[in-house]
């Protein structure tokens, strides 16, 4: 699996799984890191491990379209085929859906459907759910709507507020990454409309 990440923040989901691959767990190779924010801290990360890093200000271009073409040319020139979405909040283009059909998955720190958008942590723990959790998904056209590969249930509490939820969260996403990405790098995975196969392992 030849991987770029999309990052706008800390990269915690990108170092999670540069240590996958690093331990031989995730068989994939990251040939790239993106940020959309020059000061991603994220891209450190990448830089310590030795990952090549591209920054692309939305900022600098007309439009989405215009962005997508310069995020597919980086993409295209580091040789990767799959893409990677952690924590970037920025809504992709159907053209660049279109160039790696089947290949685009994001991390949402919800329990798709509930919750979608940028704050999703807060807005389960303001609603008072008991159950909140994470959501791996293959990315279309909308925000957080694509069909879901793998999610995960944390328990949240009266007293959670966005940041302590989110931080029970992350720690799951940590874990359900990788391996929808392992799953992903195995060709185990099918979409058959909004559901999801994973192909049993080859023997
Ligand atoms: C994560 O909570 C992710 O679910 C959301 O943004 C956050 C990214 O965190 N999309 P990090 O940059 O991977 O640490």
């Amino acid at each position: 699996l030849n991987l770029a990440v999309l990052i706008s923040g800390s990269g915690s989901n990108l170092q999670c799984i540069i240590d996958r691959v690093a331990s031989g767990a995730l068989h994939a190779d990251i040939r790239l890191v993106v940020s959309n924010r020059p000061e991603a801290f994220g891209l450190e990360r990448a830089r310590k491990a030795g990952i090549p890093t591209v920054v692309l200000p939305h900022g600098n271009y007309l439009d989405r379209e215009d962005f997508d073409r310069a995020l597919i040319a980086a993409i295209r020139d580091h040789g990767a085929d799959a893409v990677a979405m952690a924590g970037f909040m920025r809504m992709v283009t159907p053209m660049f859906l279109q160039t790696f059909p089947g290949r685009v998955l994001n991390i949402h720190p919800a329990l798709l459907p509930s919750f979608p958008g940028t704050h999703g942590q807060r807005d389960a723990a303001e609603y008072g759910v008991r159950i909140a959790g994470c959501s791996v998904h293959f990315v279309d056209e909308g925000m957080d709507s694509g069909p879901i590969i793998i999610q995960a249930a944390v328990p949240a509490f009266p007293t959670d507020n966005g940041e302590t939820l989110g931080a029970r969260i992350l720690t799951m996403e940590h874990r359900i990454y990788p391996q929808a990405l392992q799953w992903l790098s195995e060709g185990r995975l099918s979409a058959q409309g909004r559901k999801v196969f994973v192909a049993p392992a080859a023997r």
